[in-house]
């Protein structure tokens, strides 16, 4: 037994990278696990990775810039098991680019995703813990969220997660949850940290690498 067993825990972004990561471990550790994401082949194909090694998953196809999917899938958590533990709001992206590029699409994205996503998972599930008197939600932020690099736009929307953070613990709180934030540094689940841009397994410290200017990426 371990003081993850029997918790019901909803993950944002399980479909793959660090949110299907904790879906499996957890799921192991005895979690029931409720994973969202777009994809719902990968997301179903993590299900069932869960259930034949006799784990608990279900899965809902979730857009986390709409509040009425992070609603619902929040929901199905508390509908399927009675309570809601934790909400992991891993879902994210992360296009790169420099201000002066003006790819305007790609802040509101992330904006939609990277903030509002959080944002909607707490409306949903804060109701939830305020009935019951428990509850965590754990965000996946980056360490871009806390330094800036020369790979400017991707930083801006990601300090209003560690802010939030600090408010909950310099003021009084906003309600008796605990809001960890996970600062993810350059790595990827499964492998060793690596730099994301050329793949050296030197694991630099997050920043000290240029930005590949106006490459694609979801993080
Ligand atoms: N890996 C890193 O080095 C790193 C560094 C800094 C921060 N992070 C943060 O860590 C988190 C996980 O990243 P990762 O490395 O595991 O990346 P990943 O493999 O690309 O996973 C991102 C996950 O988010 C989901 N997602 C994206 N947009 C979504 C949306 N609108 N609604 C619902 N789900 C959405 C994706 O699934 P679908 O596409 O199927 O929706 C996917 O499951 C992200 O928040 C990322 O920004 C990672």
């Amino acid at each position: 037994m371990s003081g993850i067993d029997g918790k019901v825990i909803v993950i944002t972004g399980a479909s793959s990278g660090i949110g299907r990561a904790a879906a499996l471990l957890l799921a192991r550790r005895g979690a029931k696990v409720v994973l969202g994401a777009r994809g719902h082949d990968e997301l179903e194909a993590v299900a069932r990775e869960v259930q034949v090694s006799g784990g608990d998953a279900v899965h809902r196809r979730t857009d986390v810039s709409k509040r009425q999917d992070v609603a619902a899938l929040v929901g199905l958590a508390a509908d399927r098991h009675g309570k809601l533990d934790v909400l992991i709001t891993n879902a994210g992206i992360g296009p790169i680019s420099k201000l002066q590029e003006l790819r305007v699409e790609d802040w509101e994205a992330m904006v939609d995703v990277n903030v509002k996503g959080l944002l909607y998972g707490i409306a949903a599930a804060l109701p939830i813990f305020r009935r019951q008197g428990f509850g965590h939600i754990v965000n996946t932020s980056s360490t871009a969220g806390i330094q800036m690099s020369p790979n400017a736009m991707r930083n801006r929307p990601r300090p209003a997660v560690p802010s939030g953070r600090n408010q909950k613990r310099s003021q009084a709180p906003m309600a008796d949850l605990s809001a960890p934030v996970m600062a993810v540094p350059v790595l990827r689940a499964g492998e060793a940290a690596r730099c994301r841009k050329c793949r050296c397994a030197s694991s630099p410290p997050p920043g000290s690498h240029p930005a590949a200017p106006g490459s694609p990426g979801s993080l």
